[in-house]
């Protein structure tokens, strides 16, 4: 299926406290990344990423949010930096600025 999606958080939204809601949006790997990172603002943009690009994920994909669990999905970084999702048919792209994150995603197949 081919297909585009598009999703922006407010970053204020987000407990990075509250572990149990972390673990709920992020896979076991990205979990780790997660509470390796030093800075609760890095870590409230990296999640706030995921939540956004696993939004914009699920509308590519032309699902509502309960069709997929939000930690079954994964983006990871590649070595630049870059990230990609669990699903090679899937492009996404993340961006975060003071309040946001936003993340677009495209489906090719
Ligand atoms: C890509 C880049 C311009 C984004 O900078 P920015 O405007 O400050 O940050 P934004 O908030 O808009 O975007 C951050 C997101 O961009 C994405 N990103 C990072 N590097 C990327 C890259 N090389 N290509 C595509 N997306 C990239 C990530 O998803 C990142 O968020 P995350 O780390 O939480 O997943 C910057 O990170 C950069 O220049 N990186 C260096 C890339 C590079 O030179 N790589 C080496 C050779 S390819």
């Amino acid at each position: 299926m081919k297909g585009i999606g598009v999703d922006i958080i407010d970053l204020e939204r987000l407990d990075i406290h509250n572990l149990n809601f972390v673990k709920h949006i992020l896979s076991p790997k990205e979990y780790q990344i997660f509470t390796k990172m030093n800075s609760p603002k890095r870590q409230l943009e990296f999640l706030g990423g995921r939540f956004a690009g696993k939004e914009a994920y699920m509308k590519a994909c032309h699902v509502g949010i309960g069709a997929m669990a939000f930690h079954d999905i994964e983006i990871l970084n590649d070595e630049s930096g870059a990230p990609y999702l669990h699903d090679s048919h899937a492009h996404i792209s993340i961006s975060h600025e003071n309040k946001y994150a936003i993340a677009f995603v495209l489906l090719e197949k």
